[in-house]
């Protein structure tokens, strides 16, 4: 956090900024500060829509990311309609389901766990499915750099991500990740008739909140950052 506030007083005194372009980013430098801060995983929501024009300020905020060699290899799939959502949730219901059965599962778990992730996926006013599409990166002879070339993907991905989840935070509304999609994009392309190149990564379930969040701790900065040419580091290894 101090790291931060910090970094952001460097950015408004630099060289050429006008009095009033200096507190209009002072200003936003606040705002982005408090929706880092206070910015939580909702997972319920009330049940009215969200307009078609906030989805597309959340997407446009998603797609100002970086992404590697800026390929942009991030795609949207937006699911605001009770039938879509409702086609997705059972087929990702009823692929949970065969997973969990081939696991050896107890049969009243796997019912709990079908119904919960269809109505966190019918029961959203918005749904997200983020895919990628590996078409646009560079390919390589070899397999080690085709791997750091598709998580390059990932990485820049996850980057449109938080912008979104962050832009959600600033319109007023809640927002959660569900990492489902990644263990069946298969059924997910299928469901919803995606183009066969576009990797689903995740879905974003997006409304206005209908509770808290669960205040989720972070681990303090001590215990996961090395200052590696200070005494930190040496304190930190030892
Ligand atoms: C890659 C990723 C996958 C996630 N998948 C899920 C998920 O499947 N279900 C869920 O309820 N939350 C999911 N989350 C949300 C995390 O649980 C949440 O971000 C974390 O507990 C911290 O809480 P906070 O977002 O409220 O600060 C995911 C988050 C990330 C970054």
């Amino acid at each position: 956090m101090a790291l931060r506030r910090g970094a952001n007083r460097h950015r408004s005194g630099c060289a050429g900024a006008g009095p009033s372009r200096q507190s209009n980013v002072m200003n936003s430098d606040r705002k982005l500060s408090a929706a880092i801060d206070e910015r939580q995983s909702i997972r319920r929501f009330r049940p009215q829509r969200v307009a078609r024009t906030v989805v597309k300020r959340l997407l446009a905020a998603a797609i100002r990311a970086p992404s590697a060699h800026n390929r942009q290899p991030w795609r949207f799939a937006v699911l605001d309609e009770e039938a879509t959502k409702q086609r997705l949730a059972n087929a990702m219901g009823e692929r949970l389901r065969s997973d969990r059965i081939a696991d050896g599962d107890d049969a009243n778990a796997i019912d709990a766990d079908v119904r919960r992730s269809y109505s966190r996926i019918a029961d959203a006013p918005l749904v997200i499915v983020v895919c990628i599409d590996a078409r646009v990166m560079d390919r390589y002879p070899d397999a080690r750099r085709n791997q750091a070339e598709h998580l390059m993907a990932v990485q820049s991905t996850a980057m449109a991500v938080q912008n979104l989840l962050l832009a959600a935070h600033s319109e007023g509304l809640g927002a959660c990740i569900m990492c489902a999609p990644l263990f069946c994009p298969d059924t997910v392309r299928d469901a919803l008739d995606l183009p066969r190149e576009w990797q689903a990564q995740m879905l974003l379930t997006i409304g206005a909140a209908a509770g808290d969040g669960k205040g989720r701790p972070r681990r303090a900065a001590e215990e996961i950052v090395i200052w590696v040419s200070g005494e930190d580091a040496v304190r930190a290894r030892s």
